[in-house]
């Protein structure tokens, strides 16, 4: 069966790297017999400058078409100043919400080879491997009511709410377990449940679902505050972090750092099965569109390339070829080739499309 994948690159980085996640596809087709179909469309801004909206109809009919989607970046200072439920940011929130993408996976690898990027102290973080898992259809993303309003007087009032109803917690937490069952069997579930109610709610969710089928994992509980924290002091304590929305993006922006760069992680958005099986799915870097450095051939396209590796997985069940393109990125970081943000003393750095050359090259010594 051949596999549909739709690129939509987005803005920003987002069209040059994923040129090198393209090419890294081709190769997988061309050099190892892979079915594969690739189809691009635009989001973001990208998607306002051609439809006039961030998502167009037909592209989200074709994203829920698609096997898999694999997306670059949105948004940019040309687009910011539009209303908020025009600008690039929403078309990227939309097809999570209309895709069903309620679970968003996002390990924090450090590479042996990297070690020197990070901005911790090397014992620290060599050998790290945590897998974030954050819930992503929910929270105070969605919530509502939500919006600014006049209250007179000259004064305004912004309003976001925080919104999770059981089934929405024991989902996300269903995920967490069954990845940690085939990782390290531990899982740290984060909320603010000194503070919120729908903190509470989801401490009790994900205790009770832990009790009654999940018990051979180790679960704790964190407050993401204390979590951010321990990213920092000892992030090796965790194996698999579950959490909500919103500390979700904090805290994977927080440990993808630990790694050296935002340039380096992957990140799976996965939905629910259907009957047959299939599984809506999208995969992003988790890095962002980076306007200061867009065009000038200089982004790291390894997220990106990394994220169709997880596609390999998670999708299509390949996990042979995910291991051969992880391991080629994995010789391409010890051969010393580096784009600047992943740069150690005394190594050039290297542009975009020499990057994804480079694991080309790699691939192709592997086999
Ligand atoms: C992310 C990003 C997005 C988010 C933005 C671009 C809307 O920061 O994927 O982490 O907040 O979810
Ligand atoms: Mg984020």
């Amino acid at each position: 069966m051949t596999k549909q994948i739709l690129i939509v690159p987005g803005d920003g980085i987002g069209p040059e790297v994923m040129g090198e996640v393209r090419r890294v596809l081709e190769w997988f087709r061309d050099s190892r017999g892979l079915a594969l179909e690739i189809a691009e469309d635009v989001i973001g801004g990208a998607a306002i400058d051609k439809y006039g909206v961030p998502l167009a109809p037909e592209t989200l009919a074709k994203a829920k078409q698609a096997d898999a989607v694999l997306l670059g970046a949105v948004g940019g200072p040309k687009w910011a100043k539009m209303s908020y439920d025009k600008r690039p940011e929403a078309g990227l929130l939309s097809i999570r919400k209309e895709m069903g993408l309620f679970a968003n996976l996002r390990p924090a690898i450090v590479f042996d080879a990297l070690i020197d990027a990070s901005s911790l102290k090397p014992d620290i973080v060599r050998g790290l491997d945590i897998m974030i898992v954050r819930e992503l259809t929910g929270g105070v993303y969605f919530g509502e009511p939500r919006g600014i309003t006049d209250i007179g007087n000259g004064e305004r009032r912004g309003i976001n709410t925080q919104v999770y109803t059981t089934s929405e917690i024991v989902r996300i937490a269903r995920v967490a377990f069954e990845l940690a069952r085939k990782r390290s069997k531990k899982v740290c579930s984060c909320e603010k449940s000194n503070v919120m109610e729908s903190g509470i709610l989801w401490r009790e969710e994900v205790t009770k679902l832990h009790a009654s089928e999940y018990s051979d994992v180790e679960l704790s509980h964190m407050y993401a505050d204390n979590c951010a924290m321990q990213l920092l002091r000892a992030p090796k304590q965790f194996d698999v972090i579950l959490t909500d929305n919103l500390f979700g993006d904090i805290l994977s922006d927080e440990a993808a750092m630990l790694t050296g760069s935002l340039g380096m992680l992957p990140s799976a958005s996965l939905g629910a099965a259907d009957k047959s099986g299939r599984q809506p799915a999208m995969y992003e870097p988790i890095h962002g569109s980076a306007p200061d450095i867009a065009g000038q051939d200089k982004a790291n396209p390894l997220a990106s390339i990394l994220s169709a590796a997880m596609m390999f997985r998670y999708s299509f069940n390949w996990a042979a070829e995910a291991d051969l393109l992880e391991t080629a990125v994995r010789a391409v970081l010890d051969s010393g080739i580096r784009t600047a943000d992943i740069l150690s003393p005394g190594l050039q750095p290297t542009g975009t499309q020499t990057m994804g050359g480079a694991v080309l090259q790699a691939l192709g010594k592997l086999v």
